[in-house]
């Protein structure tokens, strides 16, 4: 079969490719206890299933406007708004299937091939597949250990070139759990100033932070207009399945990707729309209480990990995940991640999945119950006894 040459520009989520092996091992009768895939484990909170209930037998079941239901843009510019303290309207709201869809929509809007991306790696590895995918060049930045996964502004700023059309941030950051600091936001707005770069905010966790407060860079002076903030219902309101995300972006732009929308979703499923209403206005204790318990996993993971021999982990700030440093384990990443699968039983990821700076690190997702995770620290604590 003949592609696309665009086609071998495309890359894949690791995440998704574990589970189909883990699950290919538990078909053969092998326990597998699963920290690869990075979802919530809890239900939708019963109320936002109520109402997505309700829109059914009220007859949500057609199109709807491509840019999204009024109301719903309504109710996440006033949640906007109120979170980041600026001012949103419904124009400047995209309402698109999941948070992943602004990513590919952002570059096919605004990139021309060769133009440079700045993004994080590690990183959530869909941005670096749909710059290369969209024709543009992927410039990585750093996240280090020592700077606690913060964004070194210096850095970022450094590879900035005249070709440079877009810069990715994600706080609180896929796989690290670094959150960047208010410090870090302000001295990257104060660089940009008269630039004119678009900037990416991927926030799409930022609901569940630990210590602190989350902060927008479209907060900063003269960033509202150059940050397209993406956000979502996956993360924060356990509603992966549902494919509930939006943007949040100066009113032009979203009506191009409204354009995008049009050529290729149609629209949002109207019955889940109705649903994310109730998800921004209802109830939010269903959010704190799933927040309180990612924070005591946390500590059992975290703790639990900083006792195996060769392992190394910071605290993260934000997310559901653990990042902890391998290095001195002696094996590679992929080593490492394929024989605690294989030989352990604990399904994780190498930090190589999310771009080549991951190496010497694992990610495990700790969106599973404590018991689960105890039980995996036991199984990589027996593994690492008998084969290091
Ligand atoms: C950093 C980051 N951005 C975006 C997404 C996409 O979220 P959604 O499932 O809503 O498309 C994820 C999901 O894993 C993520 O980790």
């Amino acid at each position: 079969m003949k592609l696309a040459e665009r086609m071998q520009r495309i890359g894949v989520e690791s995440a998704f490719e574990v589970l189909v092996r883990a699950r290919a091992l538990e078909a053969k009768g092998r326990s597998v206890i699963h920290l690869e895939i990075g979802e919530p484990d809890f239900p939708t909170p019963l109320h936002i299933v109520e109402a997505a209930k309700k829109a059914l037998d009220d007859g949500w079941t057609h199109y709807g406007p491509t840019q999204g239901f009024p109301e719903l843009r309504e109710a996440i510019a006033a949640y906007i708004s109120r979170t980041r303290k600026i001012r949103v309207g419904p124009e400047h709201v995209s309402v698109v299937p999941g948070g992943k869809p602004i990513i590919f929509f952002s570059m096919l809007a605004l990139l021309e091939p060769g133009d440079e991306v700045i993004y994080p790696n590690p990183g959530f590895p869909i941005y670096e597949s749909m710059i290369r995918f969209a024709g543009g060049k992927a410039v990585p930045y750093g996240l280090r250990e020592d700077q606690d996964f913060d964004v070194n502004v210096d850095e970022v700023v450094q590879k900035i070139s005249r070709h440079t059309r877009l810069i990715i941030l994600n706080s609180p950051h896929n796989p690290t759990g670094g959150v960047m600091s208010r410090a870090a936001l302000a001295r990257l707005a104060a660089a940009l100033a008269e630039r004119e770069i678009f900037v990416l905010s991927d926030e799409i966790y930022s609901r569940l932070i630990y210590e602190g407060e989350h902060a927008s860079l479209a907060q900063f002076p003269g960033m509202k207009d150059w940050t397209i903030i993406l956000n979502g219902f996956s993360k924060t309101y356990a509603m992966t399945g549902w494919r509930m995300g939006y943007g949040v972006m100066r009113a032009d732009l979203a009506r191009q990707i409204a354009l995008l929308m049009t050529n290729s979703n149609s629209c949002t499923a109207s019955f889940s729309q109705v649903a994310g209403v109730e998800a921004l206005r209802g109830p939010q204790d269903a959010v704190a209480s799933m927040r309180e318990e990612f924070r005591r996993r946390r500590e059992v993971i975290v703790e639990g990990l900083n006792r195996i021999p060769g392992f190394r982990c910071r605290q993260p700030h934000g997310a559901f995940y653990a990042f902890p440093n391998i290095k001195q384990t002696g094996k590679t990443a992929r080593e490492l991640a394929d024989a605690l699968l294989s030989e352990a039983g604990v399904a994780c990821l190498a930090g190589t999945a999310f771009g080549d700076w991951g190496e010497g690190y694992l990610r495990l997702s700790f969106a599973n119950s404590v018991e689960n995770i105890q039980k995996a620290l036991e199984r990589i604590e027996g593994w690492v006894k008998i084969n290091l």
